[in-house]
Protein backbone atom coordinates (compact mmCIF):
# COMPACT_ATOMS: atom_id res chain seq x y z
CA UNK A 1 0.00 0.00 0.00
CA UNK A 2 2.84 2.97 0.85
CA UNK A 3 4.78 1.42 -1.85
CA UNK A 4 1.89 1.80 -4.08
CA UNK A 5 1.62 5.28 -2.99
CA UNK A 6 4.84 6.34 -4.06
CA UNK A 7 5.58 4.49 -7.01
CA UNK A 8 4.93 7.20 -9.79
CA UNK A 9 5.26 9.96 -7.33
CA UNK A 10 8.38 12.49 -7.80
CA UNK A 11 7.80 13.85 -4.29
CA UNK A 12 6.85 12.51 -0.75
CA UNK A 13 6.36 14.75 2.29
CA UNK A 14 6.41 12.68 5.83
CA UNK A 15 4.60 14.60 8.26
CA UNK A 16 3.23 14.10 12.19
CA UNK A 17 4.20 14.99 15.74
CA UNK A 18 7.60 14.71 17.15
CA UNK A 19 8.70 10.88 18.14
CA UNK A 20 6.44 9.29 16.40
CA UNK A 21 8.86 7.88 13.33
CA UNK A 22 9.07 10.55 10.69
CA UNK A 23 12.27 10.47 10.04
CA UNK A 24 12.66 5.93 10.36
CA UNK A 25 9.51 5.91 7.82
CA UNK A 26 10.87 8.54 5.71
CA UNK A 27 14.45 6.79 5.33
CA UNK A 28 12.48 3.33 4.89
CA UNK A 29 10.25 4.20 2.27
CA UNK A 30 13.55 6.46 0.37
CA UNK A 31 14.93 2.83 1.03
CA UNK A 32 12.79 0.73 -0.95
CA UNK A 33 12.61 3.23 -3.48
CA UNK A 34 16.42 3.28 -4.40
CA UNK A 35 15.84 -0.62 -3.56
CA UNK A 36 13.34 -0.82 -6.83
CA UNK A 37 15.86 0.88 -9.10
CA UNK A 38 14.67 4.71 -8.30
CA UNK A 39 17.30 7.57 -7.48
CA UNK A 40 16.03 9.07 -4.21
CA UNK A 41 17.12 12.00 -2.20
CA UNK A 42 16.12 12.25 1.25
CA UNK A 43 15.77 15.61 2.89
CA UNK A 44 15.46 16.65 6.47
CA UNK A 45 13.51 19.70 7.33
CA UNK A 46 13.30 19.57 10.99
CA UNK A 47 15.64 21.80 12.67
CA UNK A 48 15.53 19.05 15.03
CA UNK A 49 17.44 16.74 12.72
CA UNK A 50 18.18 13.29 12.99
CA UNK A 51 18.67 11.71 9.40
CA UNK A 52 22.57 11.45 10.42
CA UNK A 53 21.84 9.86 14.05
CA UNK A 54 19.50 7.03 12.28
CA UNK A 55 21.91 6.34 9.23
CA UNK A 56 25.12 6.67 11.76
CA UNK A 57 26.88 8.77 10.08
CA UNK A 58 27.07 12.08 9.37
CA UNK A 59 24.75 14.32 7.43
CA UNK A 60 24.40 17.30 6.45
CA UNK A 61 24.11 20.71 4.52
CA UNK A 62 25.13 19.09 1.07
CA UNK A 63 23.78 15.37 -0.13
CA UNK A 64 25.61 12.60 1.08
CA UNK A 65 25.13 9.05 -0.03
CA UNK A 66 23.32 6.98 2.38
CA UNK A 67 23.05 3.75 0.51
CA UNK A 68 23.18 2.64 -3.12
CA UNK A 69 20.93 4.82 -5.08
CA UNK A 70 20.19 6.71 -2.40
CA UNK A 71 21.24 10.42 -1.03
CA UNK A 72 20.51 12.45 2.39
CA UNK A 73 20.90 16.10 3.12
CA UNK A 74 20.15 17.82 6.09
CA UNK A 75 18.61 21.45 5.83
CA UNK A 76 20.26 23.76 8.22
CA UNK A 77 17.66 26.30 8.90
CA UNK A 78 20.22 28.57 10.23
CA UNK A 79 22.21 28.59 7.41
CA UNK A 80 19.74 28.59 5.16
CA UNK A 81 18.19 31.59 6.95
CA UNK A 82 21.48 33.57 6.59
CA UNK A 83 22.09 32.95 3.21
CA UNK A 84 18.46 33.59 2.21
CA UNK A 85 19.00 37.05 3.85
CA UNK A 86 22.47 37.70 2.40
CA UNK A 87 21.25 37.07 -1.05
CA UNK A 88 18.30 39.34 -1.00
CA UNK A 89 20.08 42.04 1.07
CA UNK A 90 22.57 41.80 -1.94
CA UNK A 91 20.13 41.61 -4.77
CA UNK A 92 18.42 44.48 -2.73
CA UNK A 93 21.59 46.61 -2.84
CA UNK A 94 22.08 46.21 -6.37
CA UNK A 95 18.65 47.33 -7.45
CA UNK A 96 17.45 49.86 -4.99
CA UNK A 97 19.03 53.24 -4.81
CA UNK A 98 21.83 54.26 -3.19
CA UNK A 99 19.67 56.99 -0.60
CA UNK A 100 17.83 53.33 0.26
CA UNK A 101 20.67 51.51 1.95
CA UNK A 102 19.91 52.24 5.27
CA UNK A 103 16.72 51.59 5.03
CA UNK A 104 17.57 47.95 3.59
CA UNK A 105 19.88 47.30 6.31
CA UNK A 106 17.61 47.91 8.98
CA UNK A 107 14.51 45.56 6.81
CA UNK A 108 17.44 42.91 6.49
CA UNK A 109 18.08 43.02 10.49
CA UNK A 110 14.22 43.52 11.04
CA UNK A 111 13.71 40.25 8.89
CA UNK A 112 16.66 38.07 10.34
CA UNK A 113 14.03 37.39 13.52
CA UNK A 114 10.69 38.42 12.19
CA UNK A 115 8.10 35.72 11.64
CA UNK A 116 8.03 33.55 8.66
CA UNK A 117 11.79 34.53 7.71
CA UNK A 118 13.06 31.11 8.54
CA UNK A 119 9.95 29.23 7.02
CA UNK A 120 10.76 31.46 4.25
CA UNK A 121 14.08 30.97 4.07
CA UNK A 122 13.56 27.21 4.38
CA UNK A 123 10.74 27.27 2.04
CA UNK A 124 12.85 28.88 -0.64
CA UNK A 125 15.05 25.70 -0.20
CA UNK A 126 12.63 23.29 -0.55
CA UNK A 127 11.64 24.45 -3.99
CA UNK A 128 15.19 25.08 -5.07
CA UNK A 129 16.05 21.20 -4.10
CA UNK A 130 12.77 20.26 -6.09
CA UNK A 131 14.10 22.00 -9.09
CA UNK A 132 17.79 20.37 -8.45
CA UNK A 133 16.49 17.48 -8.11
CA UNK A 134 14.93 17.53 -11.26
CA UNK A 135 17.20 15.19 -13.55
CA UNK A 136 19.22 13.91 -11.08
CA UNK A 137 16.44 12.18 -8.65
CA UNK A 138 13.55 10.35 -9.57
CA UNK A 139 12.23 10.77 -6.29
CA UNK A 140 12.64 13.50 -3.17
CA UNK A 141 11.64 12.08 0.41
CA UNK A 142 10.91 15.36 2.84
CA UNK A 143 11.19 14.21 6.39
CA UNK A 144 9.47 17.70 7.70
CA UNK A 145 9.24 19.37 11.11
CA UNK A 146 6.68 18.71 13.88
CA UNK A 147 3.00 19.44 12.57
CA UNK A 148 2.35 22.87 12.96
CA UNK A 149 5.89 23.88 11.33
CA UNK A 150 4.74 21.93 8.60
CA UNK A 151 1.35 22.95 7.85
CA UNK A 152 2.57 26.59 7.90
CA UNK A 153 4.93 25.78 5.64
CA UNK A 154 2.57 24.34 2.47
CA UNK A 155 0.38 27.23 3.38
CA UNK A 156 3.47 29.37 2.63
CA UNK A 157 3.83 28.42 -1.10
CA UNK A 158 0.75 30.76 -1.88
CA UNK A 159 1.55 33.89 0.65
CA UNK A 160 4.63 34.08 -0.88
CA UNK A 161 3.40 33.84 -4.01
CA UNK A 162 0.87 36.34 -3.28
CA UNK A 163 3.38 38.92 -1.34
CA UNK A 164 5.92 39.03 -4.73
CA UNK A 165 2.67 40.05 -6.72
CA UNK A 166 2.23 42.47 -4.35
CA UNK A 167 5.80 43.96 -4.43
CA UNK A 168 5.57 43.74 -8.25
CA UNK A 169 2.81 45.84 -8.61
CA UNK A 170 3.93 48.09 -5.93
CA UNK A 171 7.33 47.89 -8.19
CA UNK A 172 5.44 49.24 -11.05
CA UNK A 173 3.43 51.83 -9.21
CA UNK A 174 6.37 53.27 -7.92
CA UNK A 175 8.21 53.15 -11.79
CA UNK A 176 5.27 55.39 -12.70
CA UNK A 177 5.85 57.81 -9.74
CA UNK A 178 9.09 57.99 -9.99
CA UNK A 179 8.91 59.09 -13.89
CA UNK A 180 6.72 61.56 -12.80
CA UNK A 181 9.13 63.17 -10.08
CA UNK A 182 12.14 62.82 -12.79
CA UNK A 183 9.93 65.21 -14.81
CA UNK A 184 9.84 67.42 -12.26
CA UNK A 185 13.86 67.26 -12.08
CA UNK A 186 13.48 66.36 -8.04
CA UNK A 187 15.28 63.35 -8.45
CA UNK A 188 18.70 62.77 -6.59
CA UNK A 189 18.64 59.65 -5.30
CA UNK A 190 21.87 58.13 -6.53
CA UNK A 191 24.69 60.53 -6.57
CA UNK A 192 27.17 57.97 -7.67
CA UNK A 193 24.80 57.98 -11.23
CA UNK A 194 24.72 61.90 -10.75
CA UNK A 195 28.28 62.47 -11.25
CA UNK A 196 28.84 59.68 -13.81
CA UNK A 197 25.74 61.03 -15.82
CA UNK A 198 25.97 64.68 -17.63
CA UNK A 199 23.31 65.83 -15.35
CA UNK A 200 21.93 69.19 -16.42
CA UNK A 201 20.78 70.23 -13.04
CA UNK A 202 16.79 70.53 -13.14
CA UNK A 203 16.22 70.11 -16.92
CA UNK A 204 15.35 66.48 -16.34
CA UNK A 205 17.60 63.85 -16.64
CA UNK A 206 20.32 62.72 -19.47
CA UNK A 207 19.45 59.18 -21.67
CA UNK A 208 22.16 57.21 -20.20
CA UNK A 209 20.63 57.59 -16.84
CA UNK A 210 16.94 56.76 -18.18
CA UNK A 211 18.48 53.81 -19.30
CA UNK A 212 20.51 52.24 -16.59
CA UNK A 213 17.57 53.30 -14.42
CA UNK A 214 14.92 51.39 -17.01
CA UNK A 215 17.15 48.00 -16.68
CA UNK A 216 17.72 48.26 -13.20
CA UNK A 217 13.53 48.48 -13.48
CA UNK A 218 13.68 45.83 -15.47
CA UNK A 219 16.28 43.44 -13.22
CA UNK A 220 13.83 44.03 -10.26
CA UNK A 221 10.76 42.92 -11.92
CA UNK A 222 13.10 39.81 -13.12
CA UNK A 223 14.08 38.52 -9.78
CA UNK A 224 10.87 38.78 -8.60
CA UNK A 225 8.87 37.54 -11.55
CA UNK A 226 11.36 34.38 -10.56
CA UNK A 227 10.64 34.15 -7.45
CA UNK A 228 7.15 33.79 -7.85
CA UNK A 229 7.65 31.25 -9.98
CA UNK A 230 9.44 29.45 -8.43
CA UNK A 231 6.65 29.42 -5.26
CA UNK A 232 3.65 28.90 -7.96
CA UNK A 233 5.78 26.05 -8.97
CA UNK A 234 6.26 24.26 -5.58
CA UNK A 235 2.36 25.15 -4.70
CA UNK A 236 1.53 23.05 -8.08
CA UNK A 237 3.21 20.27 -7.46
CA UNK A 238 2.45 19.89 -3.59
CA UNK A 239 -1.06 20.48 -4.34
CA UNK A 240 -0.65 17.92 -7.42
CA UNK A 241 -1.83 13.87 -5.94
CA UNK A 242 -0.86 12.77 -9.30
CA UNK A 243 3.19 14.03 -8.13
CA UNK A 244 3.11 14.38 -4.61
CA UNK A 245 2.08 12.61 -1.52
CA UNK A 246 1.75 13.43 1.87
CA UNK A 247 1.87 10.68 4.61
CA UNK A 248 1.33 11.71 8.34
CA UNK A 249 3.02 9.05 10.84
CA UNK A 250 1.49 8.68 14.10
CA UNK A 251 1.27 6.35 16.92
CA UNK A 252 -2.27 5.31 18.49
CA UNK A 253 -2.30 7.50 21.09
CA UNK A 254 -4.66 10.26 22.45
CA UNK A 255 -2.34 13.39 21.05
CA UNK A 256 -0.93 11.65 18.22
CA UNK A 257 -4.30 11.19 16.82
CA UNK A 258 -5.56 14.73 18.08
CA UNK A 259 -2.21 16.36 16.34
CA UNK A 260 -3.05 13.96 13.48
CA UNK A 261 -6.95 15.53 12.33
CA UNK A 262 -5.70 19.08 13.06
CA UNK A 263 -2.68 18.41 10.54
CA UNK A 264 -4.89 16.99 7.88
CA UNK A 265 -7.25 20.04 7.84
CA UNK A 266 -4.95 22.39 7.66
CA UNK A 267 -3.07 20.96 4.64
CA UNK A 268 -6.51 20.11 3.23
CA UNK A 269 -7.01 24.18 3.80
CA UNK A 270 -3.84 24.65 1.73
CA UNK A 271 -5.05 22.14 -0.95
CA UNK A 272 -2.51 19.40 0.03
CA UNK A 273 -4.04 15.29 0.02
CA UNK A 274 -2.60 13.38 2.67
CA UNK A 275 -2.77 9.86 1.01
CA UNK A 276 -2.35 7.63 3.75
CA UNK A 277 -2.00 8.20 8.40
CA UNK A 278 0.70 5.61 8.76
CA UNK A 279 -0.11 4.42 12.32
CA UNK A 280 3.77 3.54 13.88
CA UNK A 281 4.53 1.33 16.52
CA UNK A 282 1.48 -0.69 16.49
CA UNK A 283 1.60 -3.04 19.82
CA UNK A 284 1.11 -6.65 19.39
CA UNK A 285 -1.97 -9.00 20.51
CA UNK A 286 0.38 -11.85 21.17
CA UNK A 287 3.25 -11.16 23.24
CA UNK A 288 1.45 -11.10 26.68
CA UNK A 289 -1.39 -9.51 28.44
CA UNK A 290 -0.01 -6.21 28.70
CA UNK A 291 0.41 -5.74 25.22
CA UNK A 292 -2.78 -6.75 24.21
CA UNK A 293 -3.99 -4.13 27.05
CA UNK A 294 -2.59 -1.81 25.21
CA UNK A 295 -3.27 -2.30 21.77
CA UNK A 296 -7.19 -2.74 22.86
CA UNK A 297 -6.57 0.96 24.19
CA UNK A 298 -4.55 2.32 20.77
CA UNK A 299 -7.74 0.65 18.95
CA UNK A 300 -10.08 3.02 20.76
CA UNK A 301 -7.49 5.68 19.61
CA UNK A 302 -7.80 4.23 16.33
CA UNK A 303 -11.39 4.44 15.90
CA UNK A 304 -11.80 7.82 17.08
CA UNK A 305 -9.36 8.38 13.78
CA UNK A 306 -11.33 6.77 11.62
CA UNK A 307 -14.85 8.65 12.45
CA UNK A 308 -12.64 12.22 12.30
CA UNK A 309 -10.96 11.01 8.69
CA UNK A 310 -12.71 7.94 7.22
CA UNK A 311 -11.86 8.55 4.32
CA UNK A 312 -8.06 8.33 4.67
CA UNK A 313 -6.39 4.77 4.66
CA UNK A 314 -4.80 3.90 7.66
CA UNK A 315 -1.57 1.63 7.25
CA UNK A 316 -0.24 0.22 10.57
CA UNK A 317 3.86 -0.74 11.36
CA UNK A 318 4.05 -2.58 14.01
CA UNK A 319 6.26 -1.48 17.46
CA UNK A 320 9.60 -3.12 17.21
CA UNK A 321 11.91 -4.99 20.44
CA UNK A 322 14.57 -1.67 20.06
CA UNK A 323 14.86 1.81 17.92
CA UNK A 324 15.51 1.61 14.51
CA UNK A 325 19.41 2.45 13.95
CA UNK A 326 22.03 1.97 11.17
CA UNK A 327 21.07 1.08 8.03
CA UNK A 328 20.65 -2.83 8.25
CA UNK A 329 17.98 -1.70 10.33
CA UNK A 330 16.35 0.98 8.57
CA UNK A 331 16.43 -2.18 5.74
CA UNK A 332 14.64 -4.38 7.54
CA UNK A 333 12.16 -1.67 8.46
CA UNK A 334 11.77 -1.31 4.91
CA UNK A 335 11.43 -5.33 4.10
CA UNK A 336 8.12 -4.85 6.21
CA UNK A 337 6.64 -2.54 3.82
CA UNK A 338 6.45 -6.08 1.92
CA UNK A 339 7.35 -6.78 -2.08
CA UNK A 340 8.70 -3.58 -3.95
CA UNK A 341 6.48 -2.99 -7.29
CA UNK A 342 8.20 -2.85 -10.30
CA UNK A 343 7.48 0.25 -12.30
N1 LIG B 1 8.07 0.80 14.68
C1 LIG B 1 8.95 1.16 15.62
N2 LIG B 1 9.21 0.35 16.66
C2 LIG B 1 10.08 0.71 17.62
N3 LIG B 1 10.75 1.88 17.62
C3 LIG B 1 10.52 2.74 16.62
C4 LIG B 1 9.62 2.42 15.56
N4 LIG B 1 9.62 3.47 14.70
C5 LIG B 1 10.47 4.39 15.19
N5 LIG B 1 11.02 3.94 16.35
C6 LIG B 1 11.96 4.67 17.23
O1 LIG B 1 11.30 5.80 17.74
C7 LIG B 1 12.21 6.88 17.89
C8 LIG B 1 11.69 8.10 17.15
O2 LIG B 1 11.69 7.83 15.76
P1 LIG B 1 12.01 8.97 14.69
O3 LIG B 1 11.86 8.36 13.35
O4 LIG B 1 13.28 9.61 15.02
O5 LIG B 1 10.81 9.96 15.01
P2 LIG B 1 10.56 11.47 14.47
O6 LIG B 1 11.41 11.68 13.28
O7 LIG B 1 9.09 11.49 14.14
O8 LIG B 1 10.87 12.38 15.60
C9 LIG B 1 13.55 6.40 17.37
O9 LIG B 1 14.32 6.00 18.45
C10 LIG B 1 13.17 5.21 16.50
O10 LIG B 1 14.20 4.24 16.45
MG1 LIG C 1 12.83 13.20 12.88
Amino acid sequence: MLLDLIANREVLFVGGKGGVGKTTVASALALSAARAGRHTLVVSTDPAHNLGHLWGRPVGDEPVRLAEGLDGLEIDPQRTTDEHLAAVGSTMRRLMPERLSGEVRKHLDLARDAPGTHEAAVLERIAETVEQAQGRYELVVFDTAPSGHTARLMSLPETMAAWTDGLLRRQARSEKFGAALRGLGGDRDDPGEAILGDTRAGTGEPRDRVDRRARRDQEIRRVLVRRQLRFEGLRELITDPARTVFLIVLTAERLPVLETVELHEQLARSGVAVGALVVNKRSPSDEGEFLAARREQESAHLAELTRALPEVPQVELPLRGGDVVGPEAIGRFADGFGEVPKN
